[in-house]
């Protein structure tokens, strides 16, 4: 089969041709469908990101898929079953978690790699850029009626709506809620402006650079306000305030931006009582206001990747019709030339997004 490999972190992303994985215990043998490429991919395969996976290696990270055999031991799925592949494995320990993303990266309890993390990659090596893939059955969810959706290259988004979800269940975000997103620009920013307004906000104040990308989601819904960041904390903030009013809930899904202002613009138009979820890619120290949050009951929380009921929900709302995923300008791209796959990725924000349809 055909399959996106890399022989080094730094290196080249290669379209190549390697054996169709064989089953095994413990997984489950797709075809894949659709493979969503994030649109920071050249920076994982570049290293820029300092992502931790075993090369050489098929890159990863989940996949829309059919499920073609399964192992002895493998009930969650069945042949036939259309499925997403979150990527998301957790080695199960409740007093020292261990998690990675099969062919993206590991996470151990402090949050960095971890001798357990290393093994569960040797063990589960391969990701899901190419024709076939082995996961681990933890990774999948059954997508019930699937086979009817007519554009299967679009489920592949379900992955960044799932994430997005997880953030803002675990926010608590309820019907009535205004909700502001920063960098909702990005693709994650764009899933999570569509799943709370699937939930019931009664705002959503859509925070991010890109105006013509503002523009596209403000045309979404009318309870959406777009709201252009200028990078000062203040003037932001007060723009952000204006526009809902106080947020009940700030969802961050900023990349990797140079500093902590946007973030916290966000944060200081947050209600009494009202949560801060961190989903976003950026790597700085936040200045948080103790006083502020304590006096206030404020929560920040962080949350990572979604959960199977959270994959369900969501493809729950998009089979109801309460999430749209006909707003999506999907770019499809092949596995032939990886290098125009991860420039088409690099190029897509807010509702467009890549999709490596083998
Ligand atoms: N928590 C999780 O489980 C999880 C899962 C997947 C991904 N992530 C993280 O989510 C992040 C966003 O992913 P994505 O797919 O949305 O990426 P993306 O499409 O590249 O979006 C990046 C966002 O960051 C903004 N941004 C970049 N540089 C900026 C700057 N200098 N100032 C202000 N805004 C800036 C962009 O704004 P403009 O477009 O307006 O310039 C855009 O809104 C990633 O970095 C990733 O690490 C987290």
């Amino acid at each position: 089969m055909r399959a996106w490999t890399i022989s080094e972190i730094g290196g080249e992303l290669r379209c190549t041709d390697v054996s169709k994985p064989g089953l095994r215990g413990g997984g489950a043998l797709l075809e894949v469908l659709a493979v969503h490429v994030p649109a920071y991919t050249r920076e994982v395969v570049s290293g820029r990101r300092n992502y931790s996976f075993p090369a050489p290696a098929i890159l990863g990270p989940g996949c829309l898929g059919r499920v073609e055999e399964v192992a002895a031991d493998v009930f969650n799925v069945r042949p036939g079953d259309l499925v997403l592949n979150t990527a998301l494995l957790d080695a199960g320990r409740v007093d020292d978690p261990q998690e990675i993303l099969v062919g993206w990266t590991g996470v151990g309890w402090d949050g960095t790699p971890s001798d357990e993390t290393r093994a569960m990659q040797a063990a589960w090596r391969d990701g899901a850029c190419a024709e076939f893939a082995l996961a681990p059955k933890e990774s999948l969810v059954t997508l019930s009626g699937a086979e009817e959706y007519p554009d299967p290259a679009r489920l592949a988004f379900l992955g960044w709506l799932s994430v997005a979800a997880e953030g803002l269940v675990r926010a608590g975000q309820g019907p009535g809620h205004v909700v502001t997103i920063v960098g909702a620009t990005g693709q994650m920013g764009t899933a999570a402006l569509l799943v709370a307004l699937a939930r019931g906000a009664a705002r959503v104040v859509a925070a991010g650079r890109n105006r013509s990308t503002l523009d596209e989601l403000a045309q979404l819904d009318r309870r959406v306000v777009p709201v252009a960041l200028t990078g000062d904390r203040a003037a932001d903030a007060a723009a952000i305030l204006g526009a809902g009013g106080g947020s009940d809930i700030v969802l961050d899904a900023l990349g990797m931006v140079p500093g902590p202002d946007a973030t916290m613009a966000g944060y200081d138009s947050l209600r009494p009582a009202g949560t801060m979820v961190l989903v976003g890619g950026v790597r700085h120290e936040l200045p948080l206001p103790y006083g502020q949050i304590m006096r206030r009951r404020q929560t920040i929380l962080g949350s990572w990747m979604a959960g199977p009921s959270t994959v369900l929900t969501v493809w729950e709302l998009v089979r109801a019709g309460l999430i749209d995923l006909d707003v999506l300008d999907v770019r499809r791209v092949s596995l032939d030339d990886p290098g125009a796959g991860l420039r088409t990725a690099a190029e897509s924000t807010g509702p467009h997004f890549a999709a490596l349809v083998p």
